[in-house]
This record gives structure tokens, C-alpha cells and sequence, in this order.
């Protein structure tokens, strides 16, 4: 493999992603399409300004007339799409920009590596597809598709888009569907980097409804290399779902930074719930594991207290994306969950 689009790659995963293949593979050049919205920063490819092999282009996925031209530019041996807007909360106050970019700029993109002769189609897909668990039980690829959300709802309707195009054009398609990622680069709207800032600052850690929802965290490095196996090993039309089997609740893992940091559980305030808030996640990644020989090497508990510190020296990336916008946004999205739901700390 000498060429890959990657699509987001100024994002947490795909930043962490284009690091990964440089790393691993010396002759690959990496060619990133990102349009930088809120969630982009070339500040996490910083490190890449003088590597020839890495060449970013500013442009949207919803730019059909630009993917044509990039695929006419490049000879390309895979595609990974990484390219969508990516936070539930965002998709609850308002869903447009996901229709427009996680459906429409995925079947455009798809368009562009059929008609570009692009080989493999990797599609980064969510066990969020897959909607809420009950007390018991993992998603299984063969689980049903129900997503709660827009934002859940347009990735699985992309995932959809991505496997008609293997049916009907025979694009050579492969979807992963991973649980949550935490690790260096993850904008501060999401749950771990949000808790690791606030307490930093020593401002209330808002952990919504009883704090009892359950997420399986994995850490973006062991992600990126499943992403790497399925792009090189994985089946033509198949779904793989990827997890580390590490699933607790909200409260324990923000209970959990508080620890690394030496700050008090004082700290969390429990707010008002979000709505339609799946209440577990859980992976089987037997497949992935069993087909490809895949398997998560990051312990929880290493890779939070490493994540942590990266934070703790990374407090100027944070400290810069968290002024101007950011600032708006959170008092947006907190501004009225400020009152404390009078729930105490368990
Ligand atoms: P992110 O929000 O950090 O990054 C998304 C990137 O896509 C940003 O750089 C943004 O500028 C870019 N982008 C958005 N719209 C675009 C457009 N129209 N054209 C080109 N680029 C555009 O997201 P992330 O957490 O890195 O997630 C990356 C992918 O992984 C997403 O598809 C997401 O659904 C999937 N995923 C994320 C997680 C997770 O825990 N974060 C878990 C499983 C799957
Ligand atoms: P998030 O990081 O937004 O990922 P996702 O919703 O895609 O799983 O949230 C992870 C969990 O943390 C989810 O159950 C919602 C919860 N959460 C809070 O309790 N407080 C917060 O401020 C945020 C951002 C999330």
C-alpha cells in the first residue's frame, strides 16, 4: 500500500490514526482531507510540517467537484472516512450539519472512490448503531440497528450507504464500529477530556442524569491499530466491531481522573440527563479478535492515568481550544444544566 485518503484526519481518532500508519508504515504517504470545523486542529499534526509523506488539504467531503479532482491527482490504494460531526449533544440541538456530512459526505465519497478506482473503503463507524443494551449482554455485529440519536442515526444510515455500495457497485467496503475512545487530541466537548479540564480548573465535573450510564472505553491507540488490521486484512463487506471489554459507569471513570489529579469528588455535580441517553454500551469483538488477530494491549487504568498526564502537559492545546467559541458552546450546553439535580455522589 503506498497511498491512503484519510478523510478527519485533523480530528482526535484520525489525527491519531495518520501518527499510527506514519509510524508503522515507512513508504505510505497519507493524503488528509479535512474541512477543520470546530473539532479540527492542525495543531495535533503539528509534529508532521516537515514530513513529505503527509499532505493535508482543507476541503469537505460534501465538495463532490474537489473528490473528483483528488482522485483524478492520486492513485489511491484505500480510503479510510473518518470525516463526520461526531457529538451527540451537538446532534440533539441541532442534526443538520450531520445529515449533510456524515450522510451526504459519505455517499459522495463513496461516489469518488467508485468512480476513482480506489481500492479498499474503510468506513469508521460506532456501536452507537447499534442503540442502548439492557442490564446484561454485548452488541454483536448481528445485533439490530437502532440508534437513539441524530448523531447515531446518520452513522448508521451512512453504514448503510457504505454497504449498498459493496451490494450494488461491489466497492470494496469494510466497516469498523468501535466503542468510546479516550486518549491524547480529544476535543474537551466529550467526556473524559471535558472532566480532565474542568478539574483542572477546579470547576464542577457535570456528569449527567445518576451517572450510572455505561460506556466500554477504549484506548485511540488500540483503535487506530484494529483500524490498520481491518484495512490490510479485513473482509470485503463485512462489519467488524471493535472494543476493549472495558464498560463502567460515568461516575467511575470521572471518579477515577479525580483520583490521578489529586482532586476532591466534591467536584461532581450530577445535571440534568441527556435525552434519549442510551443507557449501556457494551462490544463483543470476538470477531475482529477470532478473523483478524486483533487485540486491544492498553489497560484501562494505564492508558487513563497516561491520558491524564497527557492533558496535564498539554495544558496549552486545551487552554487554546477552550477560549473564543468554546466558551459559547459551553455555556450553551451548561449554562441551564447548572443547577445541581440534587443527586449526591455514590
Ligand atoms: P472528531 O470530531 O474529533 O473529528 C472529526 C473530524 O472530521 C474533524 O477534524 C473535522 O474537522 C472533520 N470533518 C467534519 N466534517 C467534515 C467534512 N464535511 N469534510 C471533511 N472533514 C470534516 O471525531 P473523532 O472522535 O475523531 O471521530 C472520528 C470518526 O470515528 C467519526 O466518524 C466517529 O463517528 C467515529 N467514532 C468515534 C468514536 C469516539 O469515541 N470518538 C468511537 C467510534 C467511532
Ligand atoms: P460522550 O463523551 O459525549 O460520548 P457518547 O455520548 O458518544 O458515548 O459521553 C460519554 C458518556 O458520558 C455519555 O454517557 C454521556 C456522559 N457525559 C456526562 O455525563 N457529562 C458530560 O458532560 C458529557 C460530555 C458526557
Amino acid at each position: 500500500m503506498n497511498k491512503v485518503l484519510v478523510t478527519g484526519g485533523a480530528g482526535f481518532i484520525g489525527s491519531n490514526f495518520v501518527h499510527h500508519m506514519l509510524r508503522c508504515y515507512r513508504d505510505l504517504t497519507m493524503v488528509n482531507l479535512d474541512s477543520l470545523t470546530y473539532a479540527g486542529n492542525l495543531g495535533n499534526l503539528s509534529d508532521l510540517k516537515e514530513d513529505s509523506r503527509h499532505i493535508f488539504i482543507r476541503g469537505s467531503v460534501g465538495d463532490s467537484d474537489l473528490l473528483t479532482e483528488l482522485f483524478s491527482e492520486h492513485a489511491f490504494d484505500a480510503v479510510v472516512n473518518f470525516a463526520a460531526e461526531t457529538h451527540v449533544d451537538r446532534s440533539l440541538r441541532d442534526a443538520r450539519p450531520f445529515l449533510d456530512t456524515n450522510l451526504g459526505g459519505t455517499q459522495n465519497l463513496l461516489d469518488a472512490a467508485r468512480a476513482g478506482g480506489a481500492g479498499r473503503f474503510v468506513q469508521i463507524s460506532t456501536d452507537e448503531v447499534y442503540g442502548s443494551l439492557g442490564e446484561q449482554g454485548r452488541f454483536t455485529e448481528h445485533s439490530p440497528i437502532t440508534p437513539n440519536n441524530p448523531y447515531s442515526a446518520t452513522k448508521a444510515g451512512a453504514d448503510f450507504l457504505a454497504l449498498a455500495a459493496h451490494e450494488s457497485h461491489d466497492l470494496d467496503v469494510v466497516i469498523t464500529r468501535c466503542s468510546n475512545n479516550y486518549g491524547p487530541f480529544q476535543f474537551p466537548e466529550k467526556l473524559i477530556p471535558l472532566m480532565i479540564g474542568n478539574a483542572l480548573d477546579d470547576k464542577r465535573l457535570p456528569v449527567y442524569g445518576d451517572g450510572l450510564h455505561v460506556r466500554d472505553w477504549i484506548h485511540v491507540d488500540d483503535h487506530c491499530a484494529a483500524i490498520d488490521t481491518v484495512l490490510r486484512t479485513g473482509r470485503a463487506g463485512e462489519i467488524y466491531n471493535v472494543g476493549s471489554m472495558h464498560d463502567v459507569p460515568n461516575v467511575e471513570v470521572v471518579k477515577e481522573i479525580l483520583h490521578h489529579l489529586g482532586k476532591p469528588e466534591s467536584l461532581i455535580q450530577y445535571v440534568e440527563d441527556r435525552p434519549g441517553h442510551d443507557r449501556r454500551y457494551a462490544i463483543d469483538a470476538s470477531k475482529i479478535q477470532n478473523e483478524l488477530g486483533w487485540s486491544p494491549t492498553v489497560s484501562f487504568r494505564d492508558g487513563l492515568k497516561a491520558t491524564v498526564e497527557w492533558y496535564v502537559n498539554s495544558k496549552d492545546w486545551l487552554d487554546e481550544i477552550r477560549s473564543g467559541d468554546y466558551q459559547v458552546y459551553y455555556q450553551k450546553m451548561y449554562g441551564d444544566r447548572d443547577r445541581s439535580t440534587g443527586i449526591r455522589p455514590v
